[in-house]
């Protein structure tokens, strides 16, 4: 029986779906006539009902973080959605975006009535040109329907490309034209945040499942999902799979579910190793198939949910290798504010190296791991954790093949350096 619940991703099929005609067919702009007839504290217990948690990786529940905006106190309030969607493997948002940007506009204008926001902003990621292209043209779009521009305002910022900046307090830096390096809190953004004033900031996910959950209740919301994860989410699946791309299921379902609806692990092979929330979130194995992809679940086994970027790799591929590329990524990324991730990722880097090269020892893997024991915890923020997190879990899972690597003095995934994997190819 099929698992999936198209919701945000209903109408995906339809060409000409990112268009207000299509969205306002499909029963677009109800929910924020709806929402804007209430008052807004009711909103925000209507979401605090439904249990929506925050899809841009941590969880958090989305009522409650709305209703930190202290109330009545005569200063500007502002909602910023974050887009910035950089992590290797996450890529959830950027199609629900080009599918169906009004989905966004309408959460936008229902978030900002609830907090009592007259403006918003979307922080889009620089790269994605043709995605703010989109979004652009949705924000026009609903500003000639009157959707926007009635009281609330929505402006697109587009971002200069940098991981960082997808973390909410550097983000807002950013936005206010500041390099992007994370702030010290307290503060928090719901106090001081845009130009000091309460901000809530939140995912473009996160945001977009606010339409359905205010037209059909919290009840509806409730109805799917586990207990403390309700409801359903893009579950992203890419790599070594016959039919990558965006799956749109209970929170709960298992990836051994995902992959029989995604047509499985490409023919002939099987999994290795894999992400459940992107590349900052340990690595499971195949012994980790049957865990439910839901926050409790995937924290009880040693990881996180993150952003449900499933990245599946088979037996092809060296660890090790994917393990250094991903580093090499937060090394390139480490904005440089606090001293353990700038240095500690650079040593990891130059380690990790050493070792798929087949020229390090068995006394780099204790280092590797002190180093991380050093970056973890003491990180100025989470960017630092997260590099980390690869390392320690393919440590962990598959420390024989980082050994591998020593005794044979090349990567055994070398099809011209090595036999020791046989039939290995990379
Ligand atoms: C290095 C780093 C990068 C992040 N990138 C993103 C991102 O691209 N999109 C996002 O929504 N959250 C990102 N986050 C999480 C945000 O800081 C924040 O928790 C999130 O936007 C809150 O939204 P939510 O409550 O709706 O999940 C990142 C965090 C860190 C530490
Ligand atoms: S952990 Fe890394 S990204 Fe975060 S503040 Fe420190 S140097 Fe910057």
């Amino acid at each position: 029986m099929s698992k999936l619940t198209p919701i945000l991703s209903a109408h995906w099929d339809q060409a000409d779906s990112f268009t207000i005609e299509a969205y306002t067919r499909n029963g677009g702009y109800t929910a924020s006539k709806k929402a804007l007839a209430m008052d807004p504290d009711a909103v925000i217990q209507l979401v605090k009902d439904s249990g929506l948690r925050g899809r841009g990786g941590a969880g958090f529940p989305t009522g409650m973080k709305w209703g930190f905006i202290p109330q009545g106190d005569d200063k500007d309030h502002y909602l910023v959605v974050n887009a910035d969607e950089s992590e290797p493997g996450t890529c959830k948002d950027m199609p629900l975006l080009m599918a169906n940007p009004h989905v966004l506009v309408e959460g936008c204008i229902i978030a900002s009535h609830a907090i009592r926001a007259k403006h918003a902003f979307i922080y889009i990621r620089g790269e994605v040109t043709h995605v703010a292209r989109r979004v652009n043209a949705a924000i026009a779009d609903a500003y000639k329907a009157g959707h926007l521009g009635n009281g609330i305002d929505l402006t697109l910022h587009i971002g200069a490309g940098a991981y960082i900046c997808g973390e909410e307090t550097a983000l807002l830096d950013s936005l206010e034209g500041f390099r992007g390096q994370p702030r010290l809190r307290p503060p928090f953004p719901a106090i001081a945040g845009l130009y000091a004033r309460p901000t809530v900031v939140n995912n473009v996910e996160s945001i977009s499942a606010v339409p359905a959950i205010i037209n059909n209740g919290a009840e509806w919301y409730q109805s799917m999902g586990t207990e403390k994860s309700k409801g359903a989410t893009l579950y992203s699946l890419s790599g070594h799979v016959n039919n990558p791309g965006q799956f749109e299921a209970p929170l709960g379902i298992t990836l051994r579910e995902i992959l029989d609806l995604a047509g499985g692990i490409r023919n002939g092979h099987k999994l290795k190793f894999w992400t459940p929330g992107g590349s900052s979130t340990p690595l499971f194995t195949d012994a980790h198939l049957d865990i439910p992809l839901d926050y409790e679940g995937v924290a009880a086994a040693g990881s996180m949910l993150g952003t449900k970027a499933l990245q599946i790799f088979d037996e092809t591929t060296c660890v090790v290798r994917a393990v250094l590329r991903w580093t090499e990524f937060y090394k390139h990324e480490s904005c440089g504010k606090c001293t353990p991730c700038r240095e500690g990722t650079w040593w990891l880097v130059q380690i990790l190296r050493d070792l798929e090269n087949g020229t390090g020892t068995e006394a780099d893997l204790e280092k590797l791991l002190d180093l991380c024991d050093n970056i973890m915890g003491r990180s100025f923020c989470a960017l630092g954790d997260g590099a980390t997190s690869p390392i320690t879990s393919s440590i962990k899972y598959f420390r024989d093949e980082y050994i591998a690597h020593v005794t044979n003095g090349a990567c055994p995934f070398d099809p011209v350096k090595s036999t020791l994997f046989a039939g290995a190819v990379n």
